[in-house]
């Protein structure tokens, strides 16, 4: 088996000062509700969180409008009725499907993954102490690399596996392999198959400030946009962090001039 290697690519909210880029949010929204919202839910996500700081910097009127052409499930009413009315932007997306057994009988058994996490779940775990080290490497990003490269990664399914259900996805790590394509109980291809249809095709989605319309840049946006659903706080965090290592140095420095003062008659 060839491993695959995940691109790493470089992403604007990498290292110490990193930020989003909202207009790439914008177009990584876009895509999430034309295309990938059929069937994957982000039930942590509200939409005026679309407004928040750091975000995608949607504005409150265009937020209030955007609620307002989804329908959603309340109630129950003083009549102990459920009913369904415009949405709020305090309400959450509301999921395609009205629970998991739905979601998994529309998808062939596989439950498209709710997408709130899903950017920092699909990660690598790196335990103590290796995290503490992470702000000078890629690994933070590991999360959308790996969202871009199951984007891209559909290819024609290889002979062994031309009757196996499912898709053919090279970057596909955890899904089944025909028995077909195994030699020894060992696969020999890259990759497994995976239960989600290739989502994104070339000029799917329209963009209107002249980004490409391609896979691959519809990959690196949506991927982006899901790091911020699930890294909304990311900018003011890297902010934080930076003014603590500077006030830490400082007091480090202090600290040093006050011990050499206190200490400088003992001998
Ligand atoms: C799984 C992304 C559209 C159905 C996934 C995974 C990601 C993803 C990152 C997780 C892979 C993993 O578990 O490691 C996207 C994006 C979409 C999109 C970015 C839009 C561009 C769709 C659509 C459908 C769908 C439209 C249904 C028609 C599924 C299913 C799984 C899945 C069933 C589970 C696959 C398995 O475990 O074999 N998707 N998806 N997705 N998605 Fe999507």
């Amino acid at each position: 088996e060839e491993g695959h290697h995940l691109e790493q690519l470089s992403w604007s909210f990498a290292g110490p000062f990193g930020r989003y880029d909202q207009a790439q949010l914008q177009r990584g929204f876009k895509i999430y509700r034309e295309v990938c919202s059929a069937c994957h839910s982000m039930e942590l996500v509200s939409f005026r969180n679309l407004a928040d700081p750091g975000g995608p910097g949607f504005t409150e009127e265009q937020v209030k409008a955007l609620a307002e052409e989804y329908t959603i499930k309340d109630g129950p009413n003083e009549e102990g009725e459920m009913f369904e009315r415009p949405g709020k932007p305090s309400d959450k997306f509301p999921s395609p499907f009205p629970n998991a057994e739905a979601a998994k009988y529309a998808n062939n058994g596989a439950h498209p993954p709710d997408f709130s996490l899903l950017a920092k779940a699909r990660g690598p775990h790196r335990g103590f102490p290796w995290f503490l080290f992470d702000v000078f490497t890629q690994y933070q990003e590991g999360g959308p690399d790996y969202i871009h490269a199951i984007l891209t990664g559909y290819e024609e399914s290889p002979e062994c596996g031309a009757d196996f259900e499912g898709y053919y996805n090279t970057a596909f790590t955890v899904g089944g392999v025909p028995e077909g394509c195994k030699e020894n109980g060992h696969s020999t291809i890259a990759g497994t198959y995976i239960a989600m249809a290739p989502p994104l095709f070339d000029e799917l989605v329209e963009y209107e400030d002249g980004t490409a319309t391609t896979v691959d840049q519809y990959a690196k946006d949506v991927a982006a946009f899901m790091m911020w659903a699930a890294e909304p706080k990311l900018e003011q965090r890297k902010r934080i962090g930076f003014m603590a290592m500077i006030y830490m140095i400082v007091l480090a420095g202090m600290l040093y001039f006050v011990k050499k003062k206190l200490w400088a008659n003992i001998d």
